[in-house]
């Protein structure tokens, strides 16, 4: 049994980032993963918290049943796109057919080594932080694996110092914009897929070069919707609240700017603050809000 460094009795340290107590992995099988099979085939789905991973898990899994439909399954989305992170070294579940998809929190350089060297593809989604501790926040209440803040300004600090699940936002996003060149990697904003889903199905199905008619294409965008998603049961993972997994939705909002309902004036400043000093060498720019 490794020793663990605690941030807290729900987090522990592992390279600079925050894993779960409660979960399975340890240090060791964190590093393990580093060393798994990849295929040039397989198509990664990477997502700091929050940021839209079950939202990109459905659009990719209906983008894959349209070009693959042979393969099209029954089953939960997170049963076809396996989380990375649940599972040790030689854990059966990956043996999965071809294209595979995977779906990962983890830092770019704790990802399997092969998704560099294979060039395997990956998505990786990213949401402005502000809505991101929101969520976030929300979540932590949600999900048991996670600590119940005691305070939204006290959780609004931890998010800012990084002290919250899999560490910094700032980092995470970053290293993933300073590894493009090294990765097969697609960017998407989550704010973007609210404008124009359309818009970006069809530049996602270019990157997975998978060529789909327009009638495919709107049946993804159609299915990817938030008010359908929230009534289908393979999208939504409605049975852990069931399974007593999850004490309430996940398909909260799905919105740009909640952060405003929530941020006191001095914390949007504080939050500002932040922002500029972190992402001051970052050519990233966020979108706050949208009119709905
Ligand atoms: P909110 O809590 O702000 O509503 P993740 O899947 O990475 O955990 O992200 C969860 C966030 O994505 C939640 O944000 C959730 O409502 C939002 N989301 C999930 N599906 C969505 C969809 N189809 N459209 C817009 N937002 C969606």
């Amino acid at each position: 049994m490794d020793s663990l460094d605690l941030v807290s009795p729900y987090l522990f340290k592992h390279k600079r980032r925050n894993f779960l107590v409660k979960d399975t992995l340890r240090p060791s099988d964190l590093d393990a993963l580093q060393h798994i099979e990849i295929r040039p085939t397989d198509v990664f789905l990477i997502t700091y918290p929050k940021s839209g991973t079950v939202w990109m898990q459905q659009i990719l899994v209906q983008i894959m049943d349209a070009a693959h439909p042979e393969q099209a399954e029954d089953g939960h989305n997170r049963t076809r796109v396996p989380w990375l992170e649940e599972r040790t070294a030689d854990n059966p579940l990956r043996e999965r057919p071809d294209p595979r998809i995977f779906g990962t929190h983890l830092p770019a350089d704790m990802l399997p080594l092969g998704v560099k060297a294979e060039q395997s593809k990956a998505v990786y989604v990213w949401r402005n932080p502000k809505d991101i501790l929101v969520s976030l926040y929300h979540f932590a209440h949600t999900w048991a694996l996670l600590e119940t803040p005691k305070s939204f300004e006290g959780f609004f600090q931890q998010f800012l110092d990084g002290e919250v699940y899999m560490g910094s936002w700032f980092n995470h996003v970053q290293e993933y914009f300073a590894a493009q060149n090294q990765l097969n990697i697609h960017f998407v904003q989550y704010e973007n897929m609210l404008k124009d889903l359309r818009g970006e199905v069809v530049k996602l199905c270019a990157f997975l070069e998978k060529d789909l008619t327009g009638e495919a294409i709107d049946h993804v965008v159609k299915m990817s919707s938030f008010n359908s998603m929230k009534t289908d049961p393979k999208a939504n993972y409605k049975d852990l609240i069931e399974k007593g997994r999850y004490l309430g939705e996940t398909m909260r909002k799905g919105v740009a700017g909640d952060w405003k309902n929530y941020l006191t004036v001095a914390q949007n400043e504080r939050f500002d603050q932040v922002f500029r000093d972190k992402m001051s060498n970052s050519p990233l720019t966020c979108t706050w809000e949208i009119d709905q």
